[in-house]
Order: C-alpha cells, then structure tokens, then sequence
C-alpha cells in the first residue's frame, strides 16, 4: 500500500490533509537552515525531500527490506529521513556489532516515538531512559530471576503450560485450526506466572481479552496508519488505529491495576509471590525509610509490567507459529526433529538440560529465529552523546536503527541468508556451533532483557510440541502453498493460516 492510499484510507477529508501538509511543508521549509556539518561528515544517504524525507521510497509494508537495500547502496551506516525525523541506519553484523557492544554508552538510549511517549511517559523498561530506566531494568532483571528466568523454577512453570496447551491442540483432533490464541495465551500464562504470581484458565473471559487485546495493540503498532501518526502526530484525530491502540492499552492497564490492587491487599512479605509483590515490598520498605520520592511508585510498577507482558507475549508466541509453519513446510526436517526427540528422550518431558543431547533441533529453533527476523528493526535507539562512528560524525539525539535483518541474513555471515537451513547452526559431525552473528535478541546495553526466559520457552515449548504432534497443511493445501511472508505489525509474524496437530502417541 503507498503512503498515499495508507493516509487516504484514514482520513475523513482529504482536503483538510492536503492544506494540513502544504501548510506544513512551508513552516518546514521556513525553519530549516541548510544543515550544515560543523563536526565532521554526517553518515551519507538519499538525499530528502522536505518534510516527507525518503517517504517515498519506503515500502511502509516492508520499511526493513527496503533500509536493507538502500545499505547495499550507501553503506553499513546511513541517513534516511523517515518523514521529518533523520534517522542513522546501522548495518550488517560487524557494524551493528561495534556499536552496539564496542560503542554501547553512545548507542544505548532509546528512542521514544510519539506513540510510546504518550502511553509510556517515560516510566517503565522499553520506552525509558536515564536513572529510572537503570534501576527498572536492574529490577526486573533480578526478580525475573528469582521467579524464574533461567532456573529450575522456570522450568516448571513452562512444563506445567506445556500440559495445558497440548490439551488444547487436542482437542482439535487433527482438525486444521489457527495456533494464534492458544499460543499466546500460553506464553502469556508465564508472564502471569512470573509477574502475579499465578495462571489463568483459559477459558477466563478477563484473561482472553487482556491477551487478544495485547495481541491486537502489537498488529496495530506497526500498521502503516501509526508508522505515519509517529512522523506526523497531527495527524492523530484522524487515524482510527491510533484511537483503537489508546483504547486497548487503557483498557489493558486497568485490568492490570485491579490485580495489582488485589496482590496490594493480600501482601505477605516473607513470602514473595512474584514480581508485583517484590516490587510492592521494595516500595514499601523505601517509603519506611523516609524515601517518598524513589523509582518505585505504581506509575512505574503498571508501566513495567506492561512492558513486560508487551514484550513477552507477542514475541515468543509468534517465533513459535513460525516454528509450526516451517515444521509443516518442511516436512523432512520436521522428520529429522522428531526422529532426535525420539532418540534421545523417547515419551518423557522433555528438560532443558536435553538441550545439549538436541543439536538438530537446538539448530532447527535457532534457525527459524534467524529467518523469521520478528523484530526486523529492532526497536529504535538514540545517541546519548555525540559520537564519531566509522569516520561519521552522529550528533547526540539522533534516532539510530540497527537492522537486525541485515545481520540475521548478513550474506557474509550466512551460507544461504534466505533460506530455511539448520545447518547454519550444525558442524560437519552434527554437533551444534554457535554464531555470533545470530542476534535476534540484539546486543549491548539494550539487549532484550527476556532473553534466556525466551530461550527457555522456545525450547520446552517446540520439542514438547513436535514430540507430541505431527504438523502438516490443511486438506487441499500442499507445502509449497504455504505462505512464508509475514503479515506487518510491530513484530513481523506468519500470515494468517492453519494447521493440522496430529497426535504422534
Ligand atoms: C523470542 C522472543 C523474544 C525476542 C526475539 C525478543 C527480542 C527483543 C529485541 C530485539 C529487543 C530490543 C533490543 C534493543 O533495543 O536493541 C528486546 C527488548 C526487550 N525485551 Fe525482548 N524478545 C523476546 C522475548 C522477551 C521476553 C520473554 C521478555 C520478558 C520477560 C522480553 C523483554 C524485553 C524487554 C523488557 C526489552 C527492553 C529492554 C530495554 O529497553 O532495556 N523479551 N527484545
């Protein structure tokens, strides 16, 4: 869809938009001197047209590819203007590397569209900065451990979810039908688990609609309506997906309240029974002391659990569905993956520590990771101080874009970038070897804060999956008909499809 048709489908009155823009066009043009390069040559690019920048060169279905293309033309750090805001691309593993880990104070802020500035107000992990965003991330990053992420404890939240869903694919017996829902209820359960404390059924209505609603804010997110909000916030009132957003994220965090207030009331704090709680008796204990102006106040407890649920859920979920679909397409290594679950664990759960006796299925996730690329652009940063990078000069502010497409199919990297094969991930004996240049988590300062929790779930949750049922298409439909394009959204996820769960026992 063109810039054109995405603004026309939202706007009331075409007229009032165009005067809007022309009207802006000559503020722009009356504000803005000739940039000039005081402190050294600025990364090159396509040169902008005024107020609409390179818009009109970027697929807003597919801004990623479209940066990926311009970084064969201009290089591993470019400029791009995205409507009036100058953004430096990074790309290419090497480059997106070096300033990620090498250069990490520099490239580790964040940068907060309008969008996330509005609903976030700068409380929280993902859309923060500065000291509170320090001590949330040190936070969440402790008491995630401590309820869970990387230990036993973990483990046995995600095989109790494990039961939970297979019963769920069951019930459809062998019948095709969409994973969406069962499987970000269940990833969203371990969020649940973590953070308050307990699961949800299901089948419980609040819990439905909390998670769907989630799910739908993420689609939304990257539709091309709120790409264009986020350039031209003006044209906010206009935009029915921005209203939508508002609404399912206010809705989100009264639900989220009305926990948090119930969690408040039964507080025990000898015996901690998640997250919340940690953060309640830590709160608590500040203003005890004498402390009433610390990190810890609710705006920055909802705001954090938000983000938590945010990034959590849609994530893992989604990398999962691409793992059924590539199963289902391919079948062969879908046989190679159940022949080594067979082997080496036979009927009973599957444990992390299997993962080590795994390699072909360590690498068949490792490299659905890779090609599905769920968050092609990562999620943007800021300079936090002027820097010289490569020879460029990048003032201080300035929103960077490392493109985590251009390292997961870096072609100096990866012997076949495009392609589904595992063997990116294998050695010549069928051992499993790492590569650095495998970053769908990002790196640095910023890196996904998630990450082993995800990795633990990706894990428990496939080869419980694939030892469990065989995937194939619906009746009708052959391997080949299987679509692997993603449909857009603010992660890139499968297009809608089903598929058949055949039970293997
Ligand atoms: C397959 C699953 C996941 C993928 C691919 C993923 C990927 C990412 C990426 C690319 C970033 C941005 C890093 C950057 O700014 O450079 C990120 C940030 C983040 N992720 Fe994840 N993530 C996943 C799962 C999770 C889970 C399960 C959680 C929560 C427990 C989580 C929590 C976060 C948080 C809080 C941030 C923001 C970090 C910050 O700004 O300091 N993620 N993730």
């Amino acid at each position: 869809m063109s810039l054109m048709e995405g603004l026309l489908l939202q706007a009331p009155s075409t007229v009032t938009l165009l005067g809007a823009v022309l009207f802006l066009l000559v503020l722009y043009l009356l504000s803005s001197g000739s940039s000039s390069e005081e402190h050294g040559k600025e990364p090159p690019g396509p040169r902008p047209l005024p107020l609409l920048g390179n818009l009109l060169q970027l697929d807003l279905n597919r801004p990623y590819q479209t940066l990926f293309e311009l970084s064969k033309k201009y290089g591993s750090v470019f400029t791009v203007h995205i409507g009036p805001q100058k953004v430096v691309v990074l790309a290419g593993y090497k480059t997106v590397k070096q300033a990620l880990v090498n250069h990490a104070e520099e490239f580790g802020d964040r940068g907060i569209n309008h969008l996330f500035g509005e609903l976030n107000k700068g409380h929280g992990i993902v859309f923060a900065n500065g000291d509170s965003w320090k001590e949330m991330r040190r936070f969440a990053l402790t008491n995630l451990r401590d309820f869970g992420m990387g230990k036993k404890a973990s483990e046995e939240k995600i095989i109790e979810e494990v039961r939970y869903l297979i019963e769920v694919f069951e019930e459809h017996n062998g019948k095709a039908f969409d994973t969406t829902q069962a499987m970000n209820y269940a990833v969203s359960n371990i969020i649940c688990s973590i953070v308050y404390g307990s699961r949800f059924d299901y089948s419980d209505p609040r819990f439905r609609r909390s998670v769907d609603q989630a799910n739908e804010s993420i689609r939304l997110g990257g539709s091309i309506s709120i790409q264009l909000y986020n350039m031209f916030p003006w044209l906010g009132p206009l935009l029915k997906n921005k209203t939508l957003i508002m609404k399912n994220i206010a809705d989100n965090k009264e639900e989220m309240k009305e926990l948090v207030r119930g969690l408040k009331e039964t507080l025990n704090p000898q015996m901690c029974r998640g997250f919340v709680d940690s953060f309640l008796v830590r709160k608590q204990t500040l203003e005890e002391s004498g402390n009433m102006n610390s990190h810890y106040h609710i705006e920055n407890l909802i705001q954090t659990v938000a983000n938590l649920f945010a990034a959590g859920t849609d994530t893992t979920g989604t990398t999962m569905r691409w793992g059924l679909l590539l199963m289902a397409k391919y079948p062969d290594i879908q046989d190679r993956v159940q022949e080594e679950i067979s082997r080496v664990i036979g009927s009973r759960q599957a444990l992390v520590e299997d993962r080590k006796n795994l390699p072909y299925t360590d690498a068949v996730i490792h490299e659905t990771q890779r090609l599905a690329n769920i968050v092609p652009m990562s999620i943007p940063h800021t300079t936090s101080q002027d820097v010289t990078f490569q020879g460029y000069f990048i003032k201080k502010g300035t929103a960077v874009l490392p493109l985590l497409t251009s390292v997961l199919q870096d072609e100096s990297e990866w012997k076949s970038p495009h392609t589904f094969n595992p063997a990116h991930f294998l050695d010549e004996e069928g051992r499993f070897v790492k590569n650095d240049a495998f970053m769908p988590f990002s790196a640095g300062r910023r890196v996904c804060l998630g990450e082993s929790l995800a990795r633990m779930e990706l894990f428990l949750f496939f080869t419980s999956l694939l030892q469990r049922f065989c995937f194939s298409p619906p009746p009708g439909v052959t391997e080949e008909d299987l679509d692997l394009t993603p449909s857009l959204g603010f992660t890139l996820s499968p297009s809608s499809h089903q598929l058949c769960a055949v039970s293997r026992v």
